[in-house]
Parts: structure tokens; sequence; C-alpha cells
């Protein structure tokens, strides 16, 4: 039977084995998945794990700060590297979802490369950072390869498939033939931070595909504010835990109202959450009346650019969890 504890110590042992003295080098997301393959991969090689956490500037509001705080006293080596600038450039006037993510992808190999460079440069004298790591889970597996079927284009998850050869780094990836449950389970028994192994999961390529449309620094912005106010309202209800995840898109249409007597023209948000088990399929929340009211009065009452907040009631299939 399959169990938390013998899974560390199957698991650890292995990478010990397989890794012997070599250096591996890992960008951290701040989920789940990534923390947990981190931890375990510190457990095997200790020092010789080399972490870094990319702000792409499409994360949630303050979640940079808030991640690179929790990870300092995990004995995780890492460094934060701010991007914004590259990919907010590199994303202007794009608008078309599979062309955000495949900018995002490679984007995030430069970065990468330019911070792998910087951490080969720090080994000592001989030693090579030959592994990358990575917090792959079976789920993202298999979507990944009904995204490589001919007929069937779902979504290129831009973390799976690697890097370009170029970099010669071999994948390991502790978590490959776990759910998402399995994983937290594992974090447990690893003592990794409630707060961490309770986060939703979160597209590697962050809000980018959650303004849908051209993105700018402006609607991040607005739309950080308005899922700032969502989120903080469903951990005080005490909902945050029941759903698996929930989020905030930014549409990309004005709508009409008076402010007043002022009329407005100004954006839409529509607010999501689903309850599901991998990802795979998912049901919209029923989240009670009360509560709805409550986010969309804060969200319109203290975010300036929203007139408008819409709760999206659809199940997937067919309705994926994200918009784009
Ligand atoms: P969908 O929208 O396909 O999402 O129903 C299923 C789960 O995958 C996440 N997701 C992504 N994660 N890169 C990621 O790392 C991506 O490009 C990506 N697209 C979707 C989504 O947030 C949900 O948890």
């Amino acid at each position: 039977d399959w169990t938390s504890e013998s899974f560390v110590e199957t698991t650890v042992a292995e990478l010990k084995q397989q890794l012997g003295t070599d250096h591996v080098i890992m960008a951290l997301s701040g989920g789940v998945d990534s923390t947990v393959a981190a931890v375990l991969l510190h457990h095997a090689i200790g020092e010789r794990l080399h972490c870094f956490f990319v702000d792409h500037g499409l994360l949630r509001k303050g979640e940079y700060e808030q991640v690179l705080d929790s990870y300092k006293n995990m004995g995780l080596n890492i460094k934060g590297v701010n991007a914004k600038e590259l990919f907010f450039s590199r994303l202007a006037g794009i608008s078309e979802p599979e062309q955000k993510r495949k900018i995002i992808g490679s984007s995030f190999i430069d970065v990468f490369d330019e911070a792998s460079k910087e951490i080969q440069k720090e080994l000592p004298e001989g030693a090579e950072a030959k592994w990358l790591g990575q917090g792959t889970i079976y789920p993202d597996i298999i979507e990944s390869i009904s995204v490589k079927g001919p007929s069937a284009t779902i979504k290129s998850h831009h973390n799976v498939g690697g890097l370009p050869d170029y970099m010669k780094l071999k994948v390991v990836e502790p978590l490959k033939t776990l759910f998402k449950d399995e994983v937290r389970r594992v974090g447990k028994t690893l003592e990794i931070d409630s707060t961490i192994l309770g986060r939703h999961p979160f597209p590697g390529p962050g809000l980018a595909i959650r303004v849908l449309g051209d993105i700018t620094e402006e609607k991040v912005r607005i739309l950080q504010e308005a899922d700032d106010i969502y989120i903080r309202n469903l951990k005080e209800s005490g909902w945050y835990d029941k759903v698996w995840q929930a989020g905030t898109i930014f549409l990309p249409v004005q709508s009409v109202g008076v402010m007043g007597d002022e009329r407005t023209y100004e954006h839409v948000v529509a607010l999501r959450a689903v309850g599901s088990l991998d990802g795979m399929t998912a049901d919209w929340i029923h989240l009670p009346y009360d509560l709805l009211a409550k986010i969309s009065n804060e969200i319109i009452n203290h975010v300036k650019g929203i007139n408008r907040v819409v709760y999206d009631i659809s199940s997937k299939p067919p309705a994926t969890i994200e918009w784009e």
C-alpha cells in the first residue's frame, strides 16, 4: 500500500543514488508541487540544490515577497530574480492564449539560462550543475500528452517538455507519479508549512492567462487588486480550504454603469471557484450569495476601473478551469 512515509523514504534514497554528488538547479513557483519536490531534493542532496524564484510580474498581489519569505526558513538555497520588464515587453500586444504561453515558456528559459550561469559561476572548483529539478506531477504529463495529439490541441503547459537541448541539463522529477492529494500528503510528512500545502494551484503563466486579450501592467494591477479582495474573503469566510482553485479573470470587454449621476464605461471581472480532484474535471462551486454579494461590493467600491463583477457557473468539461 502507498503511504507518504514510505514514498519519502524510497524517493530520497533513489534521489541520493541517482544524483550522487551532482548539483541540481531548480526554479520554484511557490506552489505545492515545486516546493515539495525541492524539499525532497534538499533531503537527498542538501546544499547541492540551488533554487530560484522568478517574478514575471504576473503573480498575485504581494505574492513574490510572501513566497520568498516562506522559503526563507526552509533551508532552501533560494534567490529571487526580478524579470518583470522582460516578460511585459515581450507580451505587449499579444492576445492569443497559446502565443502567450509560448512567449512565457521561452522567456522562462532565457531567465533560467541566465540564472543558471550565475549559479554555475558560484559552484566550487570543478563542480557542475548537471540536473534540472522539476515539480511535474502525473496530471501534468497526461494533459501535455493530449496537447501533443494531432487533433486535440488543448493547452500547452509551458512547464512540461523540458529545456532545449543546448542546455544539456538532465531532468529530475521526483513527483511525476503522484496526484495532487498525494503531493500534499507527502508535503505534510516533510513538515512543510500548511499555508504552502493548502495553496490553490496557480498556473505557471500566472495572470497572463487571466487577463483575456492583450496584457498591460495597468490591467494586471487592477486584476491583482480585485483578486486580492476575492481570495481574502474566501479565506476569512472559511471557503478557501473548501475550494480546489479560485481566481479572478479580467475580461476584454467594457460595460456601461452609473456612478452618482455619471455614466461609466469600465472593466468587468469574472470570479471562478471550482472543486476538483486533479484539475482534469472540475465543478463550479456554489458559493453563498451573501459572500458573493460582499465580494462584488468590495471590488466595485474599492477597485477603480471595475464596474461589474460576474460569477462563472461552468464546469469542466467543457469549460476549462482557466479561461485561456
Ligand atoms: P485547465 O484550464 O486546463 O487547467 O482546466 C487545469 C489546471 O492546470 C492549470 N493550468 C496551467 N498550469 N501552466 C501551468 O503550469 C499552464 O499553462 C496552465 N494552464 C492551466 C490550471 O490553473 C488548473 O489548475
